[in-house]
Parts: C-alpha cells; structure tokens; sequence
C-alpha cells in the first residue's frame, strides 16, 4: 500500500520567506488593466474584499489594509511563522480590517465569502499539480461575478535557458546537509565555482551565467522558495490561459503596463504578426519577442467590450493620472528589452502643461476646456501611452497639490500619521529592502528604500539637529551597511560614510519627501496629542 501524500507535499517550509511590499498588487493598478481591456472592474469606494492566497509574511496585504479602510483583507497561509508574524502587526497596529487565515489551501474553512480581488504571487508555479486545481477551485468558488484574479508564474521561453541553474541548485541542495537555508547555501557556492570556471553551460548561456551572479546576491530565504521546491515548474501562458478558461475567466490583461501594448514587447517590424490574432497568440508572440521568464496576469469573468472613451471614462472615473515626476518633460523616451519608444508632441505636450503636478481622472481630462482641440480618443490614447512608458502614475485617488516648496518641507516638523507607516519605518530589521508605506489617498503602498526610512524616523524622532550624525551612529549600530553604488563594497570608513550619508540625505529631502507628502503619508506640522 501506498501512504497518502498531501497535495501541499514538497513545498519548502523548514525556513520562512521573506517579507516583500509587491505594488503591482493594489486595486487600483489592477483595476486601470482591467479598463484598458475593456473590462468592468469591480467597485472599491463603498467597500470591497480582497483575498491573498499564499500571503506569507503579509507586507503587502497589510499595506493594502492600511492604505484602503473601507476594503476587507484575508490573508491564507499555512506557514504559522508567517502567519503569527501578520497577527502580530494587525495586533500592532491596531488594522481591523484584517483577518488572516494559518491554512492550506486544500483545506480551506467553511466559511471564506467571496472576494473582488484574489491574489496570488510567488505559488502557481512553485506547488503541485493537485494543489493548483485547489486553487482553482477556491478562486471558481470565491471570486465575485464581476471580481478580479491576480496571479504571477515563470514562464517560456524566458526561462528555457536558465532551467540548468535550477536543476544544478535542487540537485546540489537534495546531497548537502543542514535545513533549506544550509542546503541553498552549499548549492548555490557549488555552482557558482562553476560559473565562475565559464564551463559550456554558462559560457554558451550568458542569461544562466548572470541568474547565478544575482542569485548570489539573493536573500537565501528567497532563494530556497524559489529552487527548492518539489513541484517547481513554468508554464506556456497559453497553458495558463487554458487553465483558467475551465473554471469559466478570461484574460483581464497584465502588468507590468507596458506589456499590455504589443508595440512596447516586439520591433515595429512585426506588426503584422499581431493583427488580428487571437488573445492566447498575442500573448504566446510577446512572450517571445520579449523573452519573458516571469508573468503577472489577470482574469475575469467579464467579457472585453469595445467601449467607446466616454465609457472607458465612466468605467475608470474614480482613477487618478498624474506624472511620475514634477521634472516629467518631452521627448519622454523608455527602452523595454530590445524595443525603444517614445512620446513627443501634441497631446502629450498640451496634456503636460494642463495637469501640471495634478492628479485627473479621465472624465476631468475629457471635459477640460484647454483640451478640447483634441478627440477624446486621442486624449484617452496619450493617458495609456504615458501610463504604459512611465510617464504618468496611475492612483486610487488624488494626491494633493500644490505642495509647498521643497526647503519649506524639508524645514517643517512632520509627522506620520498613520500607526502602520509609523511601525514600518521604525523597524530596524531591514537590510536593503523596500519599505512599502501605506497612503490613504492613493489606495495603494509607496515604496521607499529602507535607508530613507531611517532618515524619515530620525526626522520625526529627532528633527534636524545632528540629523546626518545621528544616522550614521544608526548605521553602524545596526549594521546596517551602505554600499558604494557601482561595486556594492561596503562603506566602513567613517568619512566616506559621513558624505554618503549626506548625499543620501539630499535625494531625500528633493525628490522622496515631497513625494510623501503629496500622498498624505507626512504631513506638515507636529503631531496632535492622539498620536
Ligand atoms: C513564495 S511565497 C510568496 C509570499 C507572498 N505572496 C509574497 O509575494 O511575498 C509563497 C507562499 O505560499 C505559501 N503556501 C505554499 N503552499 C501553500 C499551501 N498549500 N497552503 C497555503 N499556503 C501555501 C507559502 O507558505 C509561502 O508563504
């Protein structure tokens, strides 16, 4: 007889994952993909229910709690270290629209409702076969009609040539001795040397060469999830378009933005082969222009309708645009893999002048006076264009504007208002990461580095006052490094850190705080008794 083994058999759980802020997660940019499909995208300013399946530490499910309080949260994950981990936070930081889940996706509770967004990054590729028709299963069940499916997976042909390194880590890992971590660790020294010797495999795929050179700069908890897991595997999208077609969604579009666009994946030249083609070939061919490796997609069940730009306005009007920069300016130019564009002139020109540091939603732009000499196809055309290059952000709201001049912050006593944001950039367990901070007006995270974390809490702590030396001393009591930009060595030498400390400091006051305060995560003057 044969023992029974669990669908969620041969996921690596001796060693937890990492915490991580994803931004492609908020509703917000979710919902802008599904509009520029054509599809309806579920309402969110009355309430909405968000499910993350596989939420592990919770950073982003929690900075989405925070950031949308009239949204409902539920994080699953059957790791109880990650799980007691997001307890912990809710606890807090006092989020009450939380609710976390310590449990396997194929023994899910009764009583899970149903949700206007599913979430699901970093497990469709890395769990088994049975476990993923759970999961499709959970989805089919608990996914509102009009709701919204996220769901990330490696893919073909980007990873064609980079799948030695993942046999050459698992069969290194499954000899060596110690937990995942240990195993990873031996594995990964093994075929580094072997890299390091350019034998053919990585002399003939330079690709597989560069993975292992990052993945030696990896985060080993990363890494273990990523390669150790049994079931590891990539997809064709078209296997995964197939996969969701049989419990009745189809493609909503993907993210990153550009990928959306067939022009900004493959050279002008192939134009042909996109006209006309179905979703799973246009899908299939972009993949392959741009030799993806990693894909987030949506699903719906709604069908593409072919809207007119009045009611593609009406389906968005409560998302905001604005430019990714005050400095944004013409000719705005992006290179994506092997494929450059760019946007000049009129309207984008005009449209530059109009919105100035504004947020406006699609309605507003279609209605605005000073725009009136173009189409409102051509207006709506040039808002995803930017979108899609950079250009232009895409919030849950407006931010406010105008800000005061940058010295007058930069001088002002701040506060943070919210516990949540306070917590994060208080932590002192961040090395190198992102802090994801959570903006009420935007509806989604905000990511900063973790230094200028540091600078944000020594402000508020401390205000100005030897602030450049109070950060150093930090550093060095936390061991926290800073690293010369182009080489990663360490800076130790207390001069050199001193003014890299300072010019840290500079970009933070120029460019990220005034960025914070245009989205209500500090505000201008001391904090009020409450807080
Ligand atoms: C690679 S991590 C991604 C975590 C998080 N989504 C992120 O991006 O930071 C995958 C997560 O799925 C969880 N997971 C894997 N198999 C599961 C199962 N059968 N039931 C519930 N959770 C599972 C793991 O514990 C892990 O936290």
């Amino acid at each position: 007889m044969t023992a029974h083994t669990s669908p969620s058999a041969g996921y690596v759980t001796d060693v937890a994952y990492l915490p991580g802020y994803y931004p492609f997660m908020a509703p917000a940019r979710m919902r802008y993909v599904a509009t520029l499909q054509g599809i309806r995208p579920p309402a969110v300013s009355e309430g909405f229910d968000f499910l993350e399946l596989g939420c592990g530490f919770g950073s982003t499910l929690l900075t989405l709690a925070a950031a949308n309080p009239q949204g409902r949260f539920t994080g699953v994950d059957f790791m109880p270290v990650h799980t007691e981990q997001i307890e912990r936070e809710v606890a807090a930081t006092d989020l009450r629209n939380v609710r976390v889940l310590c449990a396997d996706f194929a023994k899910m509770p009764a009583d899970l409702p149903q949700f206007d967004f599913i979430a699901l990054h970093g497990v469709f590729s890395w769990v088994s076969p049975e476990l993923r028709q759970c999961v499709l299963e959970i989805i089919r069940r608990h996914l509102k009609p009009d709701g919204i499916v996220e769901v990330t997976y490696n893919c073909m042909p980007g990873w064609s040539s980079l799948l030695p390194v993942r046999t050459l880590l698992r069969h290194f890992a499954g000899r060596a001795e110690g937990d995942s971590i240990a195993r990873v660790r031996q594995a990964l020294a093994i075929v580094a040397e072997m890299r390091k010797a350019d034998i053919p495999i990585f002399h003939d795929q330079p690709r597989a060469a560069q993975l292992v050179d990052r993945l030696m700069q990896a985060d080993l908890h990363y890494v273990a999830h990523e390669y150790l897991n049994e079931h590891w595997t990539v997809f064709h999208v078209a296997d995964v378009l197939a996969m969701f077609g049989g419990i009745g969604l189809g493609h909503a579009g993907r993210l990153p933005f550009h990928h959306n666009h067939w022009e900004l994946c493959a050279k002008p030249q192939f134009a042909a082969q996109f006209q006309g083609a179905d979703i799973a070939t246009l899908e299939t061919l972009k993949d392959h222009h741009a030799n993806a490796m990693f894909r987030w997609d949506l699903f719906s069940r709604r069908p593409r309708e072919a809207w007119t730009p009045w009611q593609r306005a009406d389906a968005a009007a409560d998302l905001f645009f604005r430019t990714a920069s005050p400095q944004a300016s013409l000719p705005h130019t992006v290179t994506y893999g092997g494929v450059s564009a760019g946007i000049a002139g009129p309207p984008h020109d005009r449209m530059l002048e109009v919105m100035g540091n504004s947020s406006w939603s699609l309605p507003m732009l279609l209605d605005e006076p000073q725009l009136a000499a173009f189409t409102s196809e051509a207006l709506v055309e040039a808002v995803d264009a930017g979108v899609a290059m950079g250009l232009f952000r895409v919030d849950g709201g407006a931010v406010i504007d105008p800000i005061p001049p940058v010295e007058t912050i930069a001088a002002a006593p701040l506060t943070v208002p919210l516990e949540f944001n306070r917590r994060a950039i208080t932590r002192e367990d961040i090395v190198n990461e992102q802090v994801g901070l959570a903006s009420l007006r935007t509806g989604a995270g905000h990511e900063i580095g973790d230094l200028h974390a540091v600078i944000l809490d020594e402000l508020i702590a401390g205000g100005h006052e030897g602030l450049e030396e109070r950060i150093a001393h930090r550093l060095v009591r936390t061991e926290k490094h800073l690293r010369e930009h182009t080489t990663g060595r360490p800076i130790t030498d207390p001069a050199e850190r001193a003014k890299a400390v300072g010019i840290i400091c500079d970009g933070f006051f120029t460019a990220v705080l005034p960025e914070l305060v245009r989205q209500g995560i500090v505000t201008l003057g001391a904090a009020s008794p409450a807080h």
